[in-house]
């Protein structure tokens, strides 16, 4: 509950102030952003917290919320008198703790009530703090669902990186902890990648510091709560092509079916299929290692470009005005998919807010070609040793359609022609055409 800043009556200034933001219902997250804001001088009355609001007082929501439970909410609220906000925030335990990022959108009466609050609480980065009005309605929710969306994208694709480095190069956990920190301190240098890095290096604590590395002994079935699914259900409803984001949502289903694939390894060893890598790649682990870095990120722009896309079709369905280069300012810092180079996104939609792809902003535009090569020689070596890299393929190939100027999409609208008597375009002259292709196939013959 937020209400505005009253002010202070003379008598009581030197006393603390009156509490302006309680926070109830407090899980791991919010148990530490009601201390980060407590920290910074703000009380956080958590048990006092009255169960009555009065009119212009505001409820801020800072779960991973559906963006129209928190439409409606709004509307409920409003006819109560009480602002509404349905706040994104991103950064985990520590985030939340020490500076998240946040995504308000809803009313943005009850946003100015408390923005001086946020922007405190926020993480903090050269370019201001992490925090910002996303939208009117369930846009804050959105956002944080398509940055959820996006953090499935690059968890995939490091887990492919991963495996390629250990699969194909041969590489060990200790080696593959210093591969990812030496990716941290350039153009891949993120939150995801720092963590990824850390994990290689931890012991197994149960067996002690002897028995291996911890990670070995995790059972290869990745739990989810369900926003990466609401991304990808929203990018097929906008008809926006997410295909690196739905592949990281493929893994999750499938590495949830163990039983299963356990038993199919077993069913096609028996018919023959051979156990381990169908071809033995020879290179040298430094060349494989460099070209894994730029099939990587590569990928990871493609990833982004998807989930950019998606928030503009929403932002134009909604009327948001959505802004992409704050929304990447405020990605900077404190949330799950903070890297470097979200700064270079950010500048990529202030040269031009209208880009219809990342892909085709000059800067990237010439990373992708730079590195093509590189990608599809580490995608091609995946697919030839029998190791699955769905999201790096899933990129590739979204590459590969965008950049193409012409589809076989013409043969599936011949085909939709002849069964559905669906029409099709021509090139060479306009209107809607429809074609009786059997007739014509059986009289040619
Ligand atoms: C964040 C995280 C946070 C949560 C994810 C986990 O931005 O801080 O995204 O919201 O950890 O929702 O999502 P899954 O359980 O679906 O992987």
């Amino acid at each position: 509950m937020t209400s505005p800043a009253p002010a202070p009556p003379a008598a009581a200034a030197a006393q603390s102030p009156p509490p302006r933001i309680g926070l109830a219902g407090l899980a791991t997250m919010g148990q530490n952003l009601a201390l980060n804001i407590a920290e910074k001088g703000f009380p956080a009355t958590i048990d006092a917290l009255s169960p009555y609001l009065d009119a212009g007082d505001a409820i801020v929501d800072g779960g991973n919320e559906w963006y129209q439970n928190t439409e409606r909410r709004i509307e409920q609220a409003a006819s109560r008198g009480i602002l509404y906000l349905g706040m994104g925030v991103s950064g985990g335990e520590e985030g939340a703790r020490n500076g998240p990022s946040l995504m308000p959108g809803g009313d943005f009466q009850a946003y100015s009530n408390i923005k001086d609050i946020l922007e405190k609480a926020a993480a903090q980065t050269e370019d201001g703090p992490c925090v910002t009005f996303v939208g009117p309605g369930g846009a804050g929710n959105f956002v944080k669902m398509v940055h959820n969306g996006i953090e499935y994208g690059d968890m995939q694709l490091i887990a492919e990186a991963y495996d390629v480095l250990h699969r194909v190069g041969g590489l060990s956990n200790s080696e593959i902890a210093d591969v990812f920190a030496e990716w941290n301190k350039g153009e891949l240098e993120s939150f995801l990648v720092e963590i990824t890095a850390d994990i290689f290096t931890v012991a197994d604590p149960l067996e002690g510091s002897t028995s291996g590395a911890l990670v070995d002994k995790i059972l290869d079935k990745t739990g989810m709560k369900g926003t990466g699914k609401w991304t990808v259900q929203q990018a097929a409803e906008l008809a926006v092509a997410a295909p690196t984001i739905a592949a990281s949502l493929d893994g999750r289903y499938l590495s949830g079916l163990k039983d299963e694939r356990v038993a199919a390894a077993s069913v096609l060893e028996e018919e023959g299929m051979p156990v381990g890598l169908l071809e033995k790649i020879n290179v040298d682990k430094k060349v494989l290692v460099d070209r894994v870095r730029q099939a990587l990120y590569s990928s990871k722009v493609c990833s982004y470009a998807q989930g950019m896309n998606l928030l503009r079709a929403k932002s134009v369905e909604q009327g948001w005005n959505l802004n992409l280069a704050e929304l990447s300012r405020i990605w900077k810092g404190g949330c799950i998919i903070r890297a470097r180079f979200l700064d270079r996104i950010k500048k990529a939609y202030d040269r031009n807010p209208e880009l219809a792809n990342l892909i085709v902003d000059r800067e990237f535009a010439r990373e992708m070609v730079q590195r093509q090569g590189a990608w599809r020689w580490v995608v091609a070596r995946a697919v030839e040793a029998g190791i699955s890299t769905p999201g790096m393929s899933a990129s590739l190939s979204y590459f590969d359609t965008y950049r193409c100027n012409r589809l076989p999409a013409n043969l599936i609208q011949a085909q939709r022609d002849l069964f559905g008597a669906h029409t099709y375009e021509r090139i060479d002259r306009p209107g809607s055409f429809h074609t009786e292709w059997t007739k014509l196939a059986r009289e040619g013959k």
